[in-house]
């Protein structure tokens, strides 16, 4: 059996791998629904935001360095809303199927449930069938279907919300 993967909070050092991989997922798919790769300025930006506001970025390192990363924050601005947040998960484009994803997405529900989060939500393109069946084992259930909300690669885009309890209701 192999090892079980490292997941540790993202430093500095990380963002180039970080940012690597979310830039290959910009150019590759619509899992993100951005059209231009960022900078490493723009992700130190969104990590220190996140860790301004408490909330926690993830990586899973192996041997060559960053092999994903997972990250949560608030679903929308409003006060009523602050008990809900939404993740984002992503791995390099070779350490797929190999439970990186999973791991990473596991370890943000203890860290969720301390700051008190009661639904976890994900925003999964409807195309993407393999994260959305990987949400369904990490026990999200799809809650609603927004068609043509989003626009990449000259076709509308149905974006999939599930959703996920953090604590009994
Ligand atoms: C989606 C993603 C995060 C999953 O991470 P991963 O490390 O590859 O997934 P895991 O190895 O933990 O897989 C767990 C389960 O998810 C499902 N799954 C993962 N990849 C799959 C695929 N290509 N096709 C179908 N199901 C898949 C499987 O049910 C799998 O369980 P199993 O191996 O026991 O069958 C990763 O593939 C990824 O980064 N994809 C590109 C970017 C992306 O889509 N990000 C998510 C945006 S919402």
């Amino acid at each position: 059996m192999s090892a079980p993967p490292l997941i540790a909070d993202a430093t500095e050092a990380d963002l180039p791998g970080l940012l690597a991989i979310y830039n290959q997922v910009i150019a590759t798919s619509t899992a993100v629904y951005s059209y231009d790769p960022v900078t490493l300025e723009d992700r130190r930006s969104w990590w220190r935001a996140r860790l301004a506001q408490g909330y926690p970025v993830l990586v899973a390192r192996d041997a060559d360095g960053v092999a994903g990363f997972s990250s949560f924050g608030d679903f929308r601005a409003w006060p009523g809303y602050r008990f809900t947040v939404e993740h984002t998960v992503h791995v390099r484009s070779d350490g797929r199927s190999r439970g990186l994803g999973t791991a990473l997405v596991q370890a943000l529900f203890p860290r969720a449930r301390a700051l008190g989060k009661h639904v976890m939500i994900a925003g999964v393109d409807a195309a993407n069938a393999a994260s959305i069946r990987f949400h369904e084992r990490l026990g999200f259930t799809q809650a609603a279907l927004l068609r043509e909300v989003g626009f990449k690669f000259d076709r509308w885009l149905d974006l999939v919300f599930m959703q996920r309890m953090l604590s009994p209701p």
